[in-house]
C-alpha cells in the first residue's frame, strides 16, 4: 500500500462525511478505508448511532466513542458505509478481503442508501481481478472445495499465520475463488447461492447507490 493510496482512501473516507448527519443511523462497515471515516466522526463529535459490520469495527468505535448498537435494536438504517476490494463499471463490486463480508451484506441489505468508499485501484471494468471471498460453513468444506475446483474457480482456502482456516467472527471459514475475470456476477452469485455449505458470497451486486472513488480528484457515481 502507497502512501498515494492511502491518501486517496483517505479523501475518500472523508467525502462520504457530506451523506451523514447527526442523528443519523449509520452502518459502519470494515476495514482500512472506512477506519479513516471512523477516525473523522469520532474527530468531529458527530452525534450518530452506529451499527457495525465486524468484531474489529466495533472495537475501533469503542476506543473512539463512537456509540454502537446491536443491528435488531434499530427500525431502520439511513446510510451504511464501507470500503470494497474491487467495483465495476455497473457499480457491482466484490467485497470480503476482511472477512467480514457476512455481516457487511446483513447491514447493507438493511440500509437505505450504501456507499462504498475506495481508492482509484480498486475501480476495474470487468470484476474478478481480486479473489472472489466465499463464506463456508466448515463442516464438509472439503467437498465444497473439490466442487469449486472442478468448476476451475481455482479456490483457496483462506490460513492464518499458524496456517489454520481463519473464522469469521460468525464462525465461519473462507475460500477465495481465484477467477481473473467474471463475465457474468449475477449467474456465478445465484450458482454460488444454490451450494449447501455456502453461507453467503462475496459479489455485491446492484447494492451500492453511490461509490466515491478516492484519486487526485475525488469521483462520485450514482445509481441511476
Ligand atoms: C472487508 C471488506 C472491506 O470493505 C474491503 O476489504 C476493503 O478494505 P480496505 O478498505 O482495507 O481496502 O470487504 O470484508
Amino acid at each position: 500500500m502507497t502512501i498515494t493510496q492511502e491518501n486517496f482512501k483517505q479523501k475518500a473516507a472523508f467525502a462520504a462525511l457530506d451523506y451523514i448527519k447527526d442523528g443519523m443511523v449509520v452502518g459502519l462497515g470494515t476495514g482500512s478505508t472506512v477506519a479513516y471515516l471512523l477516525d473523522a466522526l469520532s474527530d468531529k463529535k458527530m452525534d450518530i448511532i452506529g451499527v457495525t459490520t465486524s468484531k474489529d469495527t466495533s472495537k475501533k468505535c469503542r476506543a473512539l466513542g463512537i456509540r454502537v448498537v446491536d443491528i435488531d435494536t434499530v427500525d431502520h438504517i439511513d446510510v451504511t458505509v464501507d470500503g470494497a476490494d474491487e467495483v465495476d463499471s455497473y457499480m457491482n463490486g466484490i467485497k470480503g478481503g476482511g472477512a467480514a463480508l457476512l455481516m457487511e451484506k446483513i447491514v447493507a441489505k438493511n440500509s437505505n442508501t450504501n456507499i462504498w468508499i475506495v481508492d482509484e485501484s480498486k475501480v476495474h471494468s470487468v470484476l474478478g481481478t481480486f479473489p472472489l471471498p466465499v463464506e463456508i460453513i466448515p463442516y464438509g468444506s472439503g467437498k465444497l472445495f473439490q466442487k469449486f475446483e472442478d468448476k476451475g474457480y481455482q479456490p483457496v482456502l483462506r490460513v492464518d499465520n499458524y496456517n489454520n482456516p481463519i473464522v469469521t467472527d460468525t464462525g465461519h471459514h473462507i475460500v477465495d475463488l481465484h477467477l481473473n475475470y467474471i463475465d457474468n456476477p449475477q449467474e456465478l452469485a445465484d450458482y454460488l447461492e444454490r451450494q449447501v455449505g455456502v453461507v453467503e458470497h462475496g459479489l455485491f451486486l446492484n447494492i451500492a447507490d453511490v461509490v466515491i472513488v478516492g484519486g487526485e480528484q475525488i469521483k462520485i457515481n450514482t445509481r441511476r
